[in-house]
């Protein structure tokens, strides 16, 4: 299959699809890889290094577009690419259709095959293309809360793992899922005092178990996140119900029973965010202040650590990436059910029933546009 690997155009996004080793991996299939010149070197990777490993690097993205039979991206195409979409052509990236009309009609339009990273789905439910994000986002949390605990970022002026004979900072972290639980990892191990508060009993024994001994669990409710929040320096929001806005567990009015520079990370910010005045924020403008309580709420935290986002997101893309070069779309999804729920848009019709409903759309079943395909 010809691959081709355009540099990420929208703002601020240094991460990219495919590692020079992830090349490598796909030339020993007999694939050709077209790389769009210096796609890598926000992460860190050289027009050189994707050359040695078997790629041949365009000058241009039209270039790219045309060449190739699968676009391999991170982020959605934006307007300026949407006319260098051809029919048939497939996609795989994430597309988050749900948040943009734009987007979904702009490829309905194209007849362009749209595989969606974050819907690619296992039996269990999980997603293991969304996890890895998660993941950095969870262990950055901690990192950036401790950053701007720091009195002249505005914070309480407080140490995360105090030094002998100075008590540690109390972290409460909302939520135990994939966030919650790297958050947990890194501020204990940064010596914090750390509390996890999660609805999901079963999840709290489970990180009951694992923990270290500077970790507690507390069942989540408002009583015991009002008695929390007077004692925390840190907070860091990290609750998910998917397909949903995430509730406000932390409220306006509760603002005022915290400690002035107390600092609140909302890592949930992407789904709306648990604490009510969060609204999202970017790295160039990370915070904001009020009633002294210090709010950090980065909608796209990765991107601040482009290197490590796009080993953890290649490391679960490229084995998808795999089977759809070496199977074609239409093969690989017969034979994996995880790439099919990948399916958002084919050929001009929506086929997944959560895009479809966002935007009013018929919902065509994805069996018969597969049948219909092949
Ligand atoms: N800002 C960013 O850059 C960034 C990056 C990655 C993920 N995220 C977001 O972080 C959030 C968490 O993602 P995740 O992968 O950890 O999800 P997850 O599903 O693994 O975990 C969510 C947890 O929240 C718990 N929960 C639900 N309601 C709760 C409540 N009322 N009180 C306490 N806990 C509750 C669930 O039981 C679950 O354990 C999501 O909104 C995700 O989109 C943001």
């Amino acid at each position: 299959m010809i691959i081709g690997l355009p540099k990420e155009i929208k703002n601020n996004e240094n991460r990219v699809a495919l590692t020079p080793s992830g090349v490598s991996e796909l030339k020993k299939y007999g694939h050709t890889i077209y790389v769009q010149a210096s796609a890598g070197l926000g992460s860190g990777f050289k027009d050189t290094e994707y050359e040695a490993a078997g790629a041949t690097i365009l000058p241009a993205i039209e270039a790219v577009y045309a060449q190739a039979e699968m676009i391999v991206k991170v982020k959605e195409p934006i307007a300026p690419e949407y006319s260098m979409i051809k029919e048939d052509q497939l996609l795989f990236t994430y597309f988050h259709f749900a948040s943009s009309e734009e987007l979904t009609q702009a490829m309905i339009a194209r007849k362009a095959i749209c595989l969606a990273y974050e819907t690619v789905e296992k039996n269990d439910r999980s997603l293991p293309l969304l996890i890895p994000m998660s993941e950095v986002a969870g262990r950055m949390a901690p990192q950036e809360g401790a950053k701007y605990l720091e009195k002249p970022m505005q914070g309480r002026g407080i140490l995360l793992g105090g030094v002998p004979g100075v008590k540690p900072a109390n972290v409460l972290i909302l939520g135990g899922g994939v966030v919650g639980t790297q958050a947990a990892k890194i501020a204990a191990g940064l010596g914090a005092h750390v509390t996890i508060m999660d609805i999901n009993l079963t999840r709290l024994r489970e990180l009951d178990d694992i923990m270290p001994a500077n970790v507690d669990t507390q069942m989540s409710n408002t009583y015991n996140i009002r008695e929390a929040i007077k004692t925390a320096d840190l907070i860091i929001g990290a609750v998910l119900i998917p397909g949903a806005k995430a509730p406000h567990l932390i409220t306006r009015d509760m603002l005022k029973e915290m400690r002035p520079g107390t600092v609140m990370v909302d890592v949930a910010v992407d789904q709306g965010g648990c604490i009510e005045t969060c609204k999202p924020t970017t790295h160039e403008d990370p915070i904001f202040v009020i009633d002294e309580v210090v709010h950090y709420c980065v909608a796209n935290m990765p991107g601040a650590v482009p290197y490590t986002s796009t080993l953890a997101l290649t490391n679960a893309t490229l084995p998808y990436v795999i089977q759809v070069a070496n199977k074609g779309w239409k093969g690989a999804c017969l034979f994996n059910e995880e790439l099919k729920r990948g399916l958002n848009v084919v050929k001009g019709e929506v086929v997944y029933k959560g895009v479809a409903d966002a935007w009013n759309l018929k919902v065509t079943d994805v069996n018969e546009v597969l049948a219909a395909a092949l």
